[in-house]
């Protein structure tokens, strides 16, 4: 695909969809990691004199314009990162935002207000697609975290007007190009959280595609039930051991490691009194929470022999103090591994940047990504439209 290399910025008109879909709290970002993303293409296209018009979405409005969705307090943090103003304009089409770009200079930078107030935004409807379009000369996606949607400003713009990868969305590419499409092996794959059911589909193309699985967080108690084992007050999805046992039963040549042994609380809490079992010693009153230390040493093992790692998904309940040990653990070897030249390490998804941010160990990955669905459903192995669109 095109990048900004391909593109003549210069006085044009550059509509650029970024993702501003930031956590926020009474109107303040809480965290800028995604804003700190997007910068180096912002800067590149406003330094080479083109005029950037940022498109984005924020939350989930249910197709009209609601004052808590709005991307006005995010334009603020976004020029503050930035160091350079960055005009927000209340209206995403139309007459505002038709004299609001008319009035920009070489090097501006606006914000649109947020792309979802339309509903055709999401129908990806040709006529929001023109609406869009007559706002900009050429298209620049580097929102790879919104690429799982085919809407307007993803897809159909990409379709409809000149469209180029920006800088972020690039390296997200290669770095997942790196991970699963063209690994150097062993590749291993870690997936944690909480439940299996909102993972079938990814433990499903991975164990095809990677030479070890390792399985932890709450759904690997629903694993460890499905070979029989007692998980007593645990969470797990009882109904789906038949369909754990297939995931087992289908890993053909795919090594699938699961946890030896747990940490067991009898309450879900920060720091309440918690030991360390085997897997076939937990108790009917047991809750476990996170992996234990051979679980720990077995997981690094694995890692020490592998060349590749892409990683989703906690291994426990790490937002409570202690069960994040394993998380951090783990983390912090993957994380030394890389730095020494060793391994390769990609994670994404969700809670996953957040527990490795805790866990310190976010620095000395290859990449962390910031997208959450889009993530998973490139680690599913789907096709996201956003990134095809970009490719003809
Ligand atoms: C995200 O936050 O993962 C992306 O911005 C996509 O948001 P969405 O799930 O509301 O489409």
């Amino acid at each position: 695909f095109r990048t900004l290399d391909d593109a003549d910025l210069s006085g044009k008109r550059v509509l650029v969809r970024v993702d501003l879909n930031v956590p926020t709290e009474n109107g303040r970002v809480t965290d800028r990691t995604r804003i700190a993303r997007i910068l180096p293409t912002i800067r590149e296209i406003a330094d080479k004199g083109g005029r950037a018009v940022l498109l984005a979405h924020f939350g989930r409005p249910k197709g009209g314009p609601d004052e808590k969705n709005s991307l006005k307090p995010i334009a603020a943090a976004l020029s503050e990162e930035l160091g350079r103003p960055v005009a927000f304009v209340p209206a995403t089409v139309g007459d505002i935002a038709h004299s609001a770009i008319g009035a920009m200079k070489d090097g501006d930078v606006v914000l649109l207000e947020n792309t979802r107030f339309h509903p055709g935004e999401e129908k990806n409807a040709a006529e929001f697609v023109e609406q869009l379009a007559a706002l900009g000369d050429i298209f620049v996606n580097d929102a790879f975290s919104a690429a799982h949607r085919a809407h307007a400003s993803t897809e159909g713009l990409a379709r409809r007007l000149p469209a180029h990868a920006g800088r972020t969305m690039q390296a997200e590419l290669a770095a997942l190009a790196r991970a699963l499409e063209r690994p150097e092996r062993p590749v291993v794959a870690v997936v944690g959280g909480a439940k299996v059911s909102t993972k079938l589909e990814l433990l499903g193309n991975l164990v095809t595609r990677v030479d070890v699985l390792v399985i932890g967080g709450g759904m690997a108690n629903t694993f460890l039930a499905a070979q029989g084992k007692a998980v007593g007050k645990s969470l797990c999805e009882h109904d789906l051991l038949d369909t754990a046992r297939d995931v087992l039963a289908r890993a053909g040549a795919c090594r699938i490691v699961l946890p030896i042994d747990a940490v067991v609380a009898s309450a879900f809490k920060a720091h309440a009194p918690s030991r360390a079992v085997p897997v076939d010693a937990v108790g009917p009153d047991d809750m476990i929470l996170d992996i234990g230390p051979a679980s720990v040493a077995a997981v690094k093992a694995v890692l020490e022999t592998a060349r590749t790692l892409v990683w989703n998904g906690p291994f426990g309940a790490f937002e409570l103090q202690p069960f994040d040990a394993g998380t951090v653990a783990v983390a912090q070897e993957a994380a030394a591994l890389t730095v020494a030249g060793k391994l390769v390490s990609v994670a994404g998804g969700g809670d996953t940047v957040a527990a490795l941010n805790a866990a310190g160990a976010a620095e000395g990955f290859t990449y962390v990504s910031t997208a959450g669905g889009a993530f998973l459903e490139w680690m599913e192995g789907k096709v996201l439209p956003g990134v095809e669109a970009l490719r003809r």
